[in-house]
C-alpha cells in the first residue's frame, strides 16, 4: 500500500503516538487539572508538557496561551463565531477551506461583510493586496498557510507586519503547514494560529489548538463553550484566564499523549530535515506527472512556495475514476474532488469537478512516488 493522502490526515504515525495513547490509558488514565491525585497531576504534567512542545515547534514562549480544541475546524469557529460581531468586514484569501468560508458565509447572513482578497490561479497572494483592502477597517484578516488543495505557501510573515501596522488582529490556519513548514511566532507578529494535531504534527484526530501571541488580548475573542474548567469551582462564571477561558469539559487527554509523542518526532528529527526530504518527493512527483501527456498538474512547482499536497487532472477522465482507480488496481491512497476547498477550486479554475489529490508525508519514499507515476501513466494511458 502506497500513502499519499497526507493532507487529510497523516498515516502512518510514528510508532511513538500509538504508545503514547496506550500508555498513557493503561498507565494513567485520569482527568487532568481536576482531582489532585498523583494520576490526574501526572495527566495534567502531560497536557502542559504538549503545550510546550508546541511552543518550541512554534518558537512561542507561553504555553498557558496554548489552547487545545477538538480540530483546526474548532479552533478557528472559536475565533470567528467569538470575535466578529455583526457589522464587521473580515478579509480573506481566494484559497481558503470551507472551515472557513462555512463560519463566514453564516455570519454574512448576520451582517458580516466579507472581502476576498485577489489570489492568483496558482494560489499566490501578494501581501500588497492584503494591505489594499485594509484601506477601509476590518475586524480581522484571516488567511490559510497553505492550500490543502494545491499546496501554495501564503507570506504570513509580510501579511502578519501588515496587519500589524495597520491594527487589524491577524488569524492564520495552520492546517496544512504546522509540523511541515516552519512558522516562527517569536519573529512575525501573528495574533492567532490554528492548528490541527493529525495531519504534520502526525498526531491522532480529535487534537487541535489555538495558539495566541503574548500580545493579542484574549478578551477580544468569546468563549463559544461554557463550563467545568477544574479551577475557580467557586463560581459560577467562566474563568478569563487562558487556557481555561476556552477549555470547558474534560479535554481529549488521550489524544494529548499522542499528540506529544507527534511533536517529540517532529522536534527530535527537524523541520527543515522534513521538509526537505516532503521537497525532493515533490520535485520527483510533479517532474514525472508533467512529463505525461493529457495530465494537467496545478499550482507553482517551485518547492520554496509550497507543500507536499500535489492536485492534478487526466484530460478526458473523470477524478472519481481516477482516484478509484489508484486504489482499487494500484493500492495507492488519495484524495478527488473538491476537498472541502470549493472556493480554492474556483479560484484555480477547477469547480465544480475538482481535481486529483496526492500528499506526500514525512514517510513517503521515493519508490512510493516512482509507484504513483507509474500508476498514473497506467490510466492516463487508458
Ligand atoms: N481538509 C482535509 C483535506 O484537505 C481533510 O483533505
Amino acid at each position: 500500500m502506497v500513502y499519499l493522502d497526507n493532507a487529510a490526515t497523516s498515516f502512518p504515525k510514528p510508532q511513538t503516538v500509538p504508545e503514547a495513547i496506550v500508555s498513557f490509558m493503561t498507565r494513567v488514565g485520569a482527568n487532568p487539572g481536576r482531582s489532585g491525585h498523583y494520576l490526574s497531576v501526572e495527566a495534567e504534567r502531560i497536557r502542559y508538557g504538549t503545550r510546550e512542545a508546541i511552543g518550541r515547534l512554534f518558537n512561542h514562549a507561553d504555553p498557558q496561551r496554548v489552547v487545545f480544541t477538538a480540530n483546526v475546524t474548532a479552533a478557528l469557529n472559536l475565533v470567528l463565531f467569538g470575535m466578529v460581531q455583526p457589522g464587521d468586514r473580515v478579509v480573506v484569501t481566494g484559497m481558503e477551506h470551507n472551515s472557513v468560508m462555512r463560519p463566514l458565509r453564516f455570519l454574512e447572513g448576520r451582517g458580516v461583510t466579507v472581502t476576498l482578497v485577489e489570489t492568483a490561479s496558482d494560489g499566490t497572494v501578494d501581501p500588497q493586496d492584503v494591505a489594499s483592502t485594509l484601506d477601509t477597517p476590518a475586524r480581522l484578516v484571516c488567511t490559510l498557510h497553505a492550500s490543502n488543495v494545491i499546496g501554495t505557501v501564503v507570506p504570513i510573515g509580510e501579511i502578519s507586519r501588515i496587519c500589524r501596522d495597520r491594527g487589524v488582529p491577524y488569524l492564520v490556519d495552520a492546517a496544512q503547514t504546522a509540523g511541515c513548514v516552519p512558522i516562527d511566532l517569536g519573529k512575525d507578529p501573528i495574533d492567532m494560529l490554528a492548528f490541527t494535531g493529525h495531519k504534520g504534527l502526525l498526531g491522532p484526530t480529535g487534537t487541535g489548538g489555538l495558539v495566541l501571541s503574548p500580545s493579542f488580548d484574549e478578551k477580544l475573542i468569546g468563549p463559544l463553550v461554557y463550563g467545568g474548567t477544574g479551577s475557580r469551582s467557586e463560581q459560577e462564571y467562566q474563568p478569563e484566564f487562558l487556557p481555561d477561558r476556552f477549555e470547558s469539559g474534560t479535554c481529549n487527554i488521550a489524544g494529548i499523549a499522542g499528540l506529544s509523542a507527534g511533536l517529540d518526532y517532529i522536534l527530535t528529527r527537524g523541520l527543515s530535515e522534513i521538509r526537505a526530504h516532503e521537497s525532493g518527493l515533490v520535485h520527483q512527483l510533479i517532474a514525472g506527472l508533467e512529463a505525461m501527456e493529457g495530465v494537467t498538474v496545478y499550482g507553482t512547482s517551485d518547492p520554496k512556495k509550497r507543500t507536499a499536497a500535489v492536485s492534478f487532472r487526466i484530460a478526458g477522465i473523470d477524478n472519481g475514476i481516477t482516484a478509484r482507480r489508484l486504489s482499487e488496481e494500484f493500492d495507492i491512497m488519495c484524495r478527488p474532488g473538491l476537498h472541502c476547498a470549493p472556493r480554492a477550486h474556483k479560484t484555480i479554475g477547477t469547480f465544480p469537478g475538482g481535481t486529483v489529490r496526492l500528499s506526500i508525508g514525512p514517510f513517503n519514499t521515493e519508490a512510493d512516488i516512482d509507484a504513483a507515476l507509474s500508476a498514473v501513466a497506467a490510466i492516463a494511458g487508458k
